[in-house]
């Protein structure tokens, strides 16, 4: 019987949470709740016993991985592992995974609610524009990608995407139209939505030279990591056209500026919301739990990272 510790700074679904918990104790575990937390020293703690840790967008270095004396898997219950220290990980023979696709589609349903709601000028009783008939482009095809390629048909939007390695076909069969590059995105589609990791390779990698090729009326809608764009690049372009509006699942890095200067063509919410329901929760969460189970009882290692 190992301790499987569930430690979620920004909590799931309470319902979730019962999910979660009795797939493990039916397995013959023990589950350890840490919710809320607000500082690493508490994760720290919480994990010396633990042989697993299920974990969302929760910081684990170098020194929650030293910390847990029997640790044995990190499992993150979403897509993005950028949160967790692989090396620190393989150092100490800790297993890392992921569970890619569980909460895909609420991170593109609150994506393309997002980029309708600024589409519609918030609301606000102001003129909007239609997403019919508007190019939608999508960068990185995986499959939050995929899902937010549905809705921008049924939308009767015409979608184009970008992937690396990219399988021509399957994007046509999708009724999406390949991409040759991240230019071609920019160039030609009003809306353009991030779907990549965080890497060495695509830090910063939205820029000045892409962003500008934006058409008029051009909508960015960052749901992938805050540090893929540029900030300071994305405010001189905010700057110097008046047509350009920003959403994203993350407070900006320099926040006060976008404020101050363009309140009303920006939009995100206080904490990152896009894999927040209740279905990804349970999804997201029961996968980890399971994929933590299988590795503990059978030493089955599919989706690790490291
Ligand atoms: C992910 O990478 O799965 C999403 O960004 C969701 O992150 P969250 O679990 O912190 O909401």
């Amino acid at each position: 019987m190992s301790t499987i510790l569930l430690a979620t700074e920004k909590p799931f679904a309470k319902d979730a949470v019962e999910k979660i918990s009795k797939v493990i104790t039916n397995a013959g575990h023990t589950v350890q709740l840490l919710e809320n937390y607000t500082d690493k020293a508490q994760l720290c703690e919480a994990v010396k016993d633990a042989a697993a840790v299920i974990v969302r967008s929760d910081i684990v270095d170098a020194d929650v991985i030293n910390a847990g004396n029997q640790l044995k898997i990190v499992v993150r219950a979403g897509a993005g592992y950028d949160n967790l220290d692989l090396n620190a990980a393989t150092a100490k023979n800790v297993v890392c995974m992921n569970t890619p696709g569980q909460n895909a589609n609420a991170v593109a349903e609150c994506a393309f609610g997002m980029m309708l709601y600024m589409a519609r000028k918030q609301f606000s009783g102001s003129s909007g524009t239609e997403l019919r008939g508007k190019k939608l482009g999508i960068i990185g095809y995986g499959n939050i990608g995929r899902y937010m390629a549905q809705i921008g048909r049924g939308f009767g939007m015409e979608v184009f995407a970008y992937k690396r390695n990219m399988d021509r076909l399957a994007l046509q069969i999708d009724g999406v139209t390949p991409a040759s590059s991240f230019e071609d995105i920019f160039e030609h589609c009003e809306y353009v939505s991030l779907h990549i990791p965080s890497t060495a390779e695509t830090k910063g990698v939205i820029n000045m030279h892409l962003l500008k090729l934006l058409p008029k009326n051009g909508m960015l809608v960052n749901t992938a990591r805050l540090d893929v764009v540029n900030e300071t690049d994305l405010l001189q372009l905010m700057g110097e056209r008046n047509d350009i509006t920003y959403v994203s699942d993350f407070v900006p890095k320099m926040e006060a500026a976008f404020n101050e200067k363009f309140a009303k063509r920006i939009f995100y919410p206080a904490k990152k919301m896009g894999a927040q329901t209740e279905e990804a929760n349970v999804n997201a969460g029961i996968a980890a739990a399971k994929q933590i189970i299988d590795f503990l009882d059978k030493g089955i290692d599919t989706f690790r990272v490291n």
